[in-house]
């Protein structure tokens, strides 16, 4: 089974479950139908559309983790959808954090009808999370383990928080490190995949063991996963990424690759460096020339590397949970695609 396979297995009953969320949920309206604009099933007319939706990655291994741990999909459902509708939130307002005018081939919500609004769709949508983990409780799940899961989940939106937080303070920073880049990338993005797993794992089993391994597998396919998107804001393809290129270079993202050449770089590159990031606000003639820069550094091949070194890691984990079945295949699959990946 392909990997565009095992996302489409997982789509329809991820977004059912979200459906579900949104009942009894009406007015204003508006409202709720921009929160389904970016969620893929209104057009920016918000008639509804069938459109491109995202990976709905994160719910996938959440499903997929408790699946390969209990057989079944059911009581992971709900959590799947508030990890997705955080992911989502999450998304909106760092559109416009990051000013950025499209994602998934569309406008932004924010582009589209303004910065206050995105801000309430946003935080609408943060509340549809909780009130989906709530839905634990139809799934039979005991009210002390949908308080741990609530528990998860509301800790997993402040580190994300504070890696938004770092992530924008390092634009103006000069001295960023890899490890504080590290550090920032598993909380922006590493926190909620992390979350993926050991929500999954934590409603299948009481074992704490298995529990660390399956939480550690994505922990750092979470940084696996941010790295490759690093590469791809720099050197991916717009039509395949459905969002800007380059944009990260203009609003100086302290990204892996441009850490690695602000280090590695010959003397004058570093200089042209350190020349653009101290400028106010880089153009796009800028662009150009850090692109150089990072190529003659080798900043791209060093980059995936290190991708691949946190994909190494995480499968070490996957190894280590002696469970062979359909699932824990299709997570590896998947992690070995989200390294890899070009959207
Ligand atoms: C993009 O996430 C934001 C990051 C954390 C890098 P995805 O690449 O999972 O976005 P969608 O949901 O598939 O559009
Ligand atoms: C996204 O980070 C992280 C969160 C949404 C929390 P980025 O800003 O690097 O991701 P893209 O490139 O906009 O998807
Ligand atoms: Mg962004
Ligand atoms: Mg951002």
């Amino acid at each position: 089974m392909n990997v565009e396979e095992i996302l489409n297995e997982h789509l329809e009953m991820i977004d059912r479950e979200i459906k579900e969320v949104f009942r009894g949920h009406d007015f204003p309206e508006p409202l709720y139908a921009m929160m389904k604009y970016h969620l893929g099933w209104l057009d920016e007319d918000l008639r509804e559309t069938s459109q491109y939706r995202g990976k709905r990655f994160r719910p996938t291994i959440c499903l997929l983790t408790y699946k390969a741990l209990s057989g079944v999909y059911t009581k992971a459902l709900p959590a799947a959808a508030a990890i997705e509708l955080i992911h989502n939130f999450s998304l909106i307002h760092d559109d416009i954090e990051d000013m950025d005018e499209e994602r998934r081939h569309k406008p932004t919500v924010w582009k589209l009808w303004g910065i206050p609004q995105a801000i309430n769709v946003g935080d609408g949508m943060h509340v549809m999370a909780n009130l989906a983990a709530l839905q634990l409780k139809d799934a039979n799940v005991t009210s002390q383990k949908i308080v741990e899961i609530l528990a998860i989940l509301n800790r997993t939106i402040m580190r994300l928080c504070e890696g938004q937080y770092l992530d924008m303070s390092f634009e103006e920073a000069t001295d960023v490190t890899v490890d504080m880049y590290l550090d920032m990338v598993s909380r922006k993005t590493g926190a909620l995949i992390e979350a993926s797993t050991l929500v999954g794992a934590s409603l299948a089993t009481e074992d704490e063991g298995l529990i660390g391994h399956f939480r550690d597998f994505g922990k750092n396919i979470g940084i696996a996963f941010q790295i490759r998107d690093d590469i791809i804001g720099i050197w991916g393809e717009k039509g395949k990424a459905g969002k800007p290129i380059g944009s990260d270079i203009l609003r100086k993202k302290k990204t892996l690759p441009v850490l690695y050449a602000f280090q590695k770089a010959g003397r004058q590159d570093r200089q042209v460096l350190r020349g653009i990031y101290g400028k106010k606000r880089p153009t796009k003639g800028d662009v150009g020339k850090v692109l150089r820069v990072l190529e003659r550094a080798g900043a791209k091949k060093y980059s995936q590397g290190v991708a691949e070194r946190f994909e190494a890691l995480a499968f070490k984990d996957l190894k280590v949970i002696r469970l062979r079945n359909a699932s824990m295949e299709k997570l590896g699959a998947l992690a070995n695609f989200l390294v890899r990946r070009s959207f």
